[in-house]
């Protein structure tokens, strides 16, 4: 068994999705159903000890994206806490669910409080978010209006952590598709993409922006946010060989190189809206997350610089558009 994503197909066969779930439908063939991870079994058996529920009113806006305990249930609180521990590494959060904290390693709400102040209005649209970990940005998408929020990524226990929520919750907008990005179709359809680090983790850059415009109806909006180093438009960073302990890093341009790239491609109105030097409050070991973090990434002597001698991670977000 594993998760199944019936629910995504059956919620979206009357909307614009319905010309892609033939794609779709071979992608998650090929690389999900196909390809079951070798934790499946032990997750199963948490995910089907956790409660199900159709929980009314939750408020997506919030900054802890919180699941009340409707009064009537009784839980073991001691139970229930080492179900949703099954689930560690708990990395993008916070989440509180049925009278648990889930303090996870980042603080996800900065990241979206900088962010959301400087993009267009969500109200009614239809969003794309490539890599968005664990489902926790696409509930503050849909708190701030959006119709449907479609999340794509990868790496399976996220899928796992979502599934959590969503058993708890009636059906909603949000859905999460274990998928890479290079797996989609080019939908031409979505009114904003989001991007939140991911950019720095691909091998080709210009290959990865023209996907996002590929996604993206004319007129739609990117939001791109990715690792960036001091500097100026000639100024790119490829580390030699780990960035901050990370052995996936490949490109650190500077915000001025990101804007000429992101024009190349062809966006419009290209503008970088926030730049932020990653705190050691922001990304941090909780017991829900028990590796290493930034405080071990970075020279125990410098907090400017990375463990390899580079310039600690700083943060840019970018907002385009998709010409008409
Ligand atoms: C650093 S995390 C960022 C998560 C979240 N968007 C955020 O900003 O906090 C990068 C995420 O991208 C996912 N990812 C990596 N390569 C990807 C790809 N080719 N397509 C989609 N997601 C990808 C990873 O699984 C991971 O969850």
């Amino acid at each position: 068994m594993t998760i199944s994503l019936d629910a995504f197909f059956a919620a979206t066969k009357d909307s614009f999705l319905a010309d892609f779930h033939a794609p779709l439908a071979a992608a998650l063939q090929q690389h999900y159903y196909g390809k079951p991870h070798g934790r499946t079994a032990e997750w199963d058996t948490a995910l089907a000890a956790l409660p199900t529920g159709n929980i009314e009113a939750v408020d997506f806006s919030q900054s802890r994206m919180s699941i009340p305990k409707p009064d009537d249930w009784h839980l073991d609180a001691v139970e229930l806490k080492r179900n949703l521990m099954a689930f560690k590494p708990w990395r993008k959060g916070p989440w509180h669910h049925l009278g648990i904290d889930i303090d996870t390693e980042w603080r996800s709400d900065w990241k979206w409080q900088r962010i959301a102040p400087h993009i267009s209005d969500l109200t009614g649209r239809n969003v794309l978010d490539i890599g968005t970990g664990n489902g926790y940005f696409l509930y503050r998408m849909l708190g701030a209006g959006a119709n449907l929020a479609i999340g794509v990524d990868p790496t399976r226990i996220f899928l796992y952590q979502f599934a959590v929520a969503q058993q708890l919750l009636p059906a909603n907008g949000a859905h999460l598709l274990p998928l890479r990005s290079e797996h989609l179709p080019a939908f031409k359809a979505f009114d904003t993409v989001f991007c939140l680090g991911v950019l720095y983790h691909r091998r080709s850059p210009v290959d990865h922006i023209q996907e996002l415009m590929s996604y993206l109806r004319p007129g739609g909006e990117l939001v791109l946010e990715t690792l960036v180093v001091p500097g100026d438009e000639y100024t790119m960073l490829v580390p030699q060989d780990r960035y901050a302990k990370m052995a996936n890093v490949w490109f650190l341009p500077s915000t001025a190189a990101l804007e000429n790239l992101l024009r190349r491609v062809g966006f419009q109105d290209v503008r970088t809206v926030d730049v932020n030097k990653t705190s050691l409050d922001e990304q941090q070991a909780t017991e829900w997350m028990t590796f290493h973090s930034l405080e071990q990434f970075l020279d125990p002597d410098n907090p400017d610089l990375t463990a390899e001698g580079y310039p600690a991670p700083l943060r840019a977000t970018l907002v385009a558009t998709k010409p008409e």
